[in-house]
């Protein structure tokens, strides 16, 4: 059984544009999807379940005694789960900062040897393409490598209802996802039992002490 959390890319509760929070409906589709899958399991993650706001302090910079309640569950999913669905609109051709700011709370250990998968949305027509490039390099450096499939939805306030349903063309879409989907999952499966047989942060120790770690001689 593999198990996949879903980033949800947005806290906007604001109209216009309506309607609000168009990335309910995008994680909602990608959740029926994936727990139509054999040995698959997946939960929503919501920006707006845990508290954000006040001056920036990332999970890893917490004693264990003082670290929030709901950022340390939080950080035990990410750790545990075997792969990750990034959902995001598009802000001025960028990721969602709300979605951003959520994984820039983590460090990138517990994410690593995992792989993501992008699936991008607006209410334009071009579907979060321009988000999505960037993604790759976020992603990349987050360690969850994404494949190489990506899911765009244009008008995705027109192909999805409320309930992440597919107004027309189900079974398009469901292909159309389901290649990214697909992709994931076999990358999540050999990770996982490959990890198994080898460790791989003994091989490639987490960067938790200073960034030069990282540094050339
Ligand atoms: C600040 C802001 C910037 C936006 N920039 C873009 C953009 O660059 N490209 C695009 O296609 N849509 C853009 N949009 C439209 C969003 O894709 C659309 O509002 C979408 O519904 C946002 O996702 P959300 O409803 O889940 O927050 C922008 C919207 C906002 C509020």
């Amino acid at each position: 059984m593999a198990h996949y959390l879903i980033f949800l890319g947005s806290t906007r509760t604001s109209t216009p544009p309506a309607p609000a929070r168009l990335s309910e409906r995008v994680a909602k589709a990608c959740l029926q999807l994936l727990n139509a899958q054999r040995d698959t399991t997946a939960e929503i993650i919501d920006p707006l379940s845990l508290d954000l706001s006040g001056p920036f302090k990332p999970h890893f910079a917490y004693s264990a005694s003082t670290v929030p309640d709901d950022l340390d569950a939080l950080a035990m999913k990410i750790d545990q789960a075997d792969g990750y669905v990034m959902v995001s609109p598009e802000y001025n051709h960028a990721m969602s900062p709300a979605l951003s700011h959520l994984l820039n709370h983590f460090g990138a250990s517990l994410f690593a040897f995992k792989p993501s998968a992008i699936v991008t949305y607006s209410m334009g027509q071009w579907g979060g393409t321009r988000a999505a490039v960037n993604m790759r390099s976020f992603l990349s450096e987050l360690g969850c490598l994404p494949v190489s499939a990506m899911t765009h939805i244009p008008k995705a306030h027109e192909a999805l209802d409320s309930d992440g349903q597919f107004r027309a063309e189900q079974e398009r879409w469901e292909g159309y996802f389901g290649r990214t989907l697909a992709q994931l999952i076999w990358w999540a499966n050999a990770a996982k039992a490959h990890k198994a047989k080898q460790d791989p942060i003994s091989l490639s120790p987490a960067i938790n002490q200073t960034p030069s770690q990282r540094d050339a001689p």
